[in-house]
This record gives structure tokens, C-alpha cells and sequence, in this order.
């Protein structure tokens, strides 16, 4: 019996591996999730305040700053000072002056989580973060407050996009989808802190009328 299991086991591994989707299909479910999170629809829309975009880089600073503690696959895909810019330029901060970035509760445990992971490890993190901001980041460029550095990459973005899809494998999948559900549930704070700043707001207002 136990003889039997076993070799319905391995036999189930060795399918899966012959089964296994690519990669962009087997995020496409999450991605699609992703996509239609309430947040990132008004980003896209171009329906973000500015101090709501302030948050959101916030978020992705802290992201890419755990990521990139490790050399990436391409020198120009590193965001952490693009971002940082961008940040300093909706802040209209002064040269020297530094910010004081207090990530969500989301993206703390997302930051804990890279934090606990191998250079190799972090990979599909790599292809999914990065990739996210050169695909549908493209779009969002033009409909979020100040210039988007961050979306901007020096050289040829094939190029830099091509030393990602040299290495991604097939197997990142599952590895993938958590790094976007991490995401997902980034996106859901957001959307929750503006929703209460919001209401707030309209109570203040209430108040004094
Ligand atoms: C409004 C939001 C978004 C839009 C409009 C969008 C749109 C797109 C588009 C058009 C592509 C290219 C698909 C193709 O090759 O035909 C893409 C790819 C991708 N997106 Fe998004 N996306 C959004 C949000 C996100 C988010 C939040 C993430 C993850 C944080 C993400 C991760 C990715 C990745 C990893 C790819 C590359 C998939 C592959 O080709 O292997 N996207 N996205």
C-alpha cells in the first residue's frame, strides 16, 4: 500500500512538471486581481491625490530597497533612488533634506518576508515587481502626479527587460503568485487608509459647517 502511494505520488510530481503552465499564465489569474484592485484602478484613472501617490511610492521604496540589498540582474532595473526621487520631488524637499518613510503594516510583512530570502530566492520577487512596473507601469506613467522617474529606465528597456526573461523559469509560479498576493494585500491597505482619511476629512468638514 505504502509502495503504491509512493509511486502515485512521484508519478503526480513528474505530471505537474510536464504540465506546468508558463510562467505569464500561471500569474494571470492573480495578475488580473491585481489589476482590478480599487487602488490601482484610480492610479491608473489618473484619480490619485498627490499625498495618496506619496503613500503608494512609500510602499514601493520599501519593496524595492528589500530587493535590491542583492545585486539585480541588470544595473539599470534598480528603483530605489528613481523612486526616491520621485518622492523628493512631490515632497518639493531640498537637497540634503531626508524623509522619514513609515511603511504599512502590508509591506512590513512583505519587507520581512524578502528579508528572509536568498539572492536566488528573491528571483521571482525580481520578475514580478520589476516587470510590473515595466508592462502596466508604462500606462501608468502618464496618470500619476510629478514626472514618474520611477517608470523610466536608462538604456534599452528590451535589453534590460531581456536579462529577466533570460533566467525566469516556469517554476517561479508559485513563488509569483505570493509575491503578488503581498502586492494585493499592499493594495488593499492603501485603499483602506484612503478611504479613512476620506471619511475623516468629510467628518471634519461636517463639523464645521
Ligand atoms: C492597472 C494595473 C495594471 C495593468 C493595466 C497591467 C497591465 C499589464 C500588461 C498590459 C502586461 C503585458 C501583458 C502582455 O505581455 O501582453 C502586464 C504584464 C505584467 N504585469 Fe501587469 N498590469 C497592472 C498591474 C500589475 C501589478 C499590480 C503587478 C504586480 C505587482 C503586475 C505585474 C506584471 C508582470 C509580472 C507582468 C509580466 C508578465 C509576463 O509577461 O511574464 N501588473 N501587465
Amino acid at each position: 500500500m505504502t509502495n503504491f502511494l509512493c509511486f502515485r505520488y512521484n508519478l503526480n510530481l513528474y505530471k505537474t512538471k510536464k504540465n506546468m503552465l508558463p510562467l505569464k499564465e500561471a500569474i494571470a489569474e492573480k495578475h488580473s486581481l491585481a489589476e482590478k484592485m480599487p487602488f490601482n484602478q484610480r492610479m491608473f484613472k489618473g484619480e490619485l491625490s498627490k499625498e495618496e501617490y506619496i503613500l503608494y511610492l512609500s510602499q514601493q521604496l520599501a519593496i524595492f530597497d528589500s530587493i535590491e540589498k542583492d545585486e539585480l540582474p541588470h544595473p539599470s532595473l534598480n528603483r530605489s533612488r528613481k523612486v526616491y526621487e520621485d518622492i523628493k520631488e512631490l515632497m518639493e524637499l531640498e537637497n540634503g533634506e531626508s524623509i522619514h518613510i513609515k511603511p504599512l503594516d502590508t509591506t512590513n510583512e512583505y519587507r520581512k518576508y524578502l528579508n528572509g530570502l536568498s539572492k536566488e530566492e528573491k528571483l521571482p520577487h525580481v520578475y514580478l515587481n520589476y516587470l510590473a512596473i515595466m508592462f502596466g507601469g508604462q500606462m501608468m506613467k502618464a496618470n500619476v502626479p510629478g514626472s514618474g522617474k520611477m517608470y523610466e529606465f536608462e538604456g534599452d528597456i528590451r535589453e534590460i527587460a531581456g536579462s529577466i526573461r533570460a533566467i525566469q523559469k516556469d517554476e517561479w509560479a508559485d513563488e509569483a503568485n505570493k509575491a503578488l498576493d503581498f502586492n494585493i494585500n499592499i493594495l488593499d491597505e492603501l485603499q483602506n487608509v484612503s478611504e479613512s482619511a476620506r471619511i475623516e476629512a468629510e467628518g471634519d468638514g461636517g463639523e464645521g459647517a
